[in-house]
């Protein structure tokens, strides 16, 4: 499958063509606040097919549901009590609840791989939103990179991993929190964090009044889990204090280094460019040592990502 990706600018103009991309079941890379998404509209069995088909994804990984507004999120959920709290807190913004699924709502099995639960995002994303609103219904998105790849933050990454594969991505710059949301699950007794990400569990468990159990890398199906992902080409080595051969170092806070998440040791600075740095030392396609980052806030998510890109794989 080789087709002719369109950029296309987020103007009105630029919205309107991706939503009549969706409408026709074509997929279409989009911005949000934490990564690029490759979107499809979730209620076309063949257009979500497409999804998998294009990332080369392992077809039982569930794809995130993004919607315009909390209040469509009722529409395909059971609500509680913790959802209204959350959602309230935190949408639009970094944050994916998990909850019971509601039947015959028109979302495709595909998009749920089979499960009663589904994941369910507003992101606070500008163009994300204008899309949204504009396309009207629910859009099935994973992020939009090959399968255990870097995640993309911006059109350029996309480009770079999907050109062809996908019909057009919109382009409005860089992500400015650049990693995914923050998985929350509340199927079960409590609110469990299954994927940490760009909204600090600290937050989560502030807005609920409780501690929230954390269960990255337990029994649920999801990319995250796989040991490796966020893969670059090279090996990756973690918690450096310097380069060894031919590695090439990646900073953090003050200190000699090829390239720096952040100099001033600034965790949100270090979320926004993880990707791209990363992308940008794959590219020298040497071996990537990368320095020590405090398991604190945002933190927690930049270390679950690099773990994964050091995986053996
Ligand atoms: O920031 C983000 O979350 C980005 C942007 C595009 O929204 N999306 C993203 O999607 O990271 P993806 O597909 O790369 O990761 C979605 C995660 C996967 O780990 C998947 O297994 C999990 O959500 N997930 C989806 N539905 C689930 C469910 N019903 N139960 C448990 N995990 C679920
Ligand atoms: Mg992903």
């Amino acid at each position: 499958m080789d087709m002719d990706t369109k950029i296309l600018s987020a103007t009105q103009d630029g919205i309107a063509s991706a939503a009549a991309l969706l409408r026709q079941g074509s997929l279409v890379a989009f911005p949000t606040e934490t990564v690029y998404g490759l979107g499809a509209d979730a209620t076309n069995g063949q257009a979500v097919a497409g999804i998998y088909e294009a990332k080369g994804r392992p077809s039982f990984n569930p794809l995130i549901v993004h919607l315009a507004d909390a209040t469509m999120a009722r529409d395909y959920a059971e609500w509680s009590d913790a959802a209204e709290i959350l959602a309230s807190a935190f949408w639009p913004g970094p944050l994916t609840l998990v909850l019971p699924l509601r039947d015959d709502q028109g979302l495709s099995p595909l998009v749920t791989a089979g499960l009663d639960s589904v994941a369910l995002r507003v992101p606070m994303h500008p163009a994300a939103r204008r899309l949204l609103a504009e396309f009207g219904g629910p859009v099935a998105a994973p992020s939009a990179n090959p399968s255990g790849r870097i995640s993309a933050t911006t059109a350029d990454h996309v480009i770079a991993g999907l050109t062809g594969r996908i019909a057009a991505v919109l382009d409005d710059g860089p992500c400015t929190v650049g990693l995914e949301s923050t998985i929350v699950g509340l199927t079960g007794k409590g609110p469990v964090v299954l994927r940490a990400g760009g909204l600090p569990q600290e937050a989560i468990e502030a807005a609920l009044g409780q501690p929230v159990q954390n269960a990255q890398g337990s029994e649920i199906i999801a990319p995250g889990q796989l040991a490796s992902h966020y893969a670059p080409d090279a090996a990756v080595r973690l918690n450096a204090t310097s380069a060894r051969g031919n590695e090439i170092l990646l900073g953090f806070g003050p200190m000699v280094c090829d390239l720096n998440l952040s100099a001033s040791g600034d965790l949100t600075e270090a979320a926004a460019n993880l990707f791209g740095h990363l992308h940008q030392l794959n590219s020298t396609r040497r071996p990537i040592a990368v320095a020590p980052v405090p398991m604190q806030g945002l933190g927690r998510a930049i270390n679950d990502r690099l773990q994964r890109a050091a995986a053996p794989r």
